[in-house]
This record gives structure tokens, C-alpha cells and sequence, in this order.
């Protein structure tokens, strides 16, 4: 499967951005199904150029997912929202988006030494990327995550040490320590 095309998001995609979540149906987000005008309100309140950075996932020369980092500061320990179009999923997106950032956070932003991502416990696809690509468990968030209907679920949360990153390996947490 070829590696997707990452095209920098630009304040002039707002738009485009808007159409994209109202396009697709995003079952493990706060709200899955977003009308334009609830698109539109989200993606007004992205920052896309300061501390925060996104692209369009491409393939073939069409627009397939979204991938969006924040708190990309010096000292700060950015985390991202990635999200794979319908009709795209299951195919090796997700994992080739995640192993990409991690290149262009570590590569680009010397200061940071942890990435870190949240997800919801039943997103069992999203949490098998994350391991695949190094990513390790350090929190488990008990009744953390509600969602639109007011079910309430777990949210686990996950880090890629820069450290690890460089050598290949996955650290595991101390847990033993208290
Ligand atoms: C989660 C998401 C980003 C993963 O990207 P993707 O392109 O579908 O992922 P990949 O194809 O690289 O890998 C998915 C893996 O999960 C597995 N998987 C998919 N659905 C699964 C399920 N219901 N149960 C268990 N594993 C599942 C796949 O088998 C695959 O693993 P494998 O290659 O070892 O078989 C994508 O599915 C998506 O955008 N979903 C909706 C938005 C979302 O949930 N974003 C994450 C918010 S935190």
C-alpha cells in the first residue's frame, strides 16, 4: 500500500475542513455526526498556525483523513486528533499518519520528548495503531469519556517517548513504584 501524501493545512482550508467533518460520520468523537453549520463551529475554533499544525492525508490525489497536532511548544507535550475518512479506514492510514508524525514532531521540534494521545477504550482500531507505532498505556481514565448520547466510557491514555522513538523500543511504565 503507498505511503499517503501529507499537504499542510492552511487558515484559506477552513471551508474545506468544515466539509470534511461534516462529511463523515466520527464514532468515537465527542459528537459523531456534525452538520455544517456544527462543522464549521468546531473548525473555527482550530488554531492551524501557532502551537498547532494539520494535514490532509492524500492518497491518489484525494483528500482521505485529516490528522491535526497541538501544543506544539517548546516544553509542552503536544497531542493529536487524527481522523481517517469512510471507505478509507482499516487500510493502513491510521499507522502510516502516526508513524509519519512522530518524524515530523521529534524531527521538527527538538524540545518536545513526549507525544501524547487520548482515545476512547472501545476504539479498538485507533488503540492498535497506537501500539503498532510505539506508542505505550501510562493512564486508564475511569467513566472519563462521555459521549453524545450520555453513555459514559473509559478513555485511555497513551505517549511515544522521543527516547524510545530514536531506539526502537518501548519502555514500559514503573507502576510498581508507590
Ligand atoms: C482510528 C483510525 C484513525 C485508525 O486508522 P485506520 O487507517 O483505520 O487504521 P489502520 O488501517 O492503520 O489499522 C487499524 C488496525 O485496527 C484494527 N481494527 C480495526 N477495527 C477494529 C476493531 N473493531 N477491533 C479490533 N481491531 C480493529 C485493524 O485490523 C488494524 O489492525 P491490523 O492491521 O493489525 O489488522 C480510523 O479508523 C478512524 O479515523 N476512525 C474514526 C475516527 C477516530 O476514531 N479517530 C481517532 C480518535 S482518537
Amino acid at each position: 500500500m503507498p505511503e499517503p501524501n501529507f499537504r499542510p493545512v492552511t487558515a484559506a482550508d477552513r471551508d474545506a475542513l468544515a466539509r470534511f467533518l461534516s462529511e463523515h460520520r466520527w464514532p468515537f468523537h465527542a459528537r459523531a455526526r456534525l452538520d455544517p453549520a456544527e462543522a464549521a463551529e468546531v473548525v473555527a475554533g482550530w488554531d492551524l498556525e501557532g502551537q498547532s499544525r494539520a494535514w490532509w492525508l492524500e492518497r491518489d490525489g484525494r483528500v482521505v483523513g485529516l490528522l491535526r497536532v497541538d501544543d506544539l511548544d517548546t516544553w509542552g507535550d503536544p497531542s493529536w486528533d487524527l481522523r481517517v475518512a469512510e471507505g478509507h479506514r482499516g487500510a493502513g492510514l491510521g499507522t502510516a499518519a502516526v508513524r509519519w508524525l512522530a518524524g515530523e514532531v521529534f524531527g521538527g521540534w527538538p524540545g518536545v520528548q513526549r507525544i501524547e494521545a487520548q482515545t476512547r477504550r472501545d476504539n479498538l482500531a485507533m488503540r492498535s495503531v497506537l501500539r503498532r507505532c510505539g506508542y505505550v498505556k501510562e493512564a486508564h481514565y475511569r467513566r472519563g469519556w462521555p459521549d453524545q448520547d450520555g453513555v459514559v466510557h473509559d478513555g485511555i491514555g497513551y505517549a511515544l517517548l522521543r527516547e524510545d522513538w530514536e531506539q526502537g523500543r518501548t519502555t514500559p511504565v514503573d507502576w510498581d513504584c508507590e
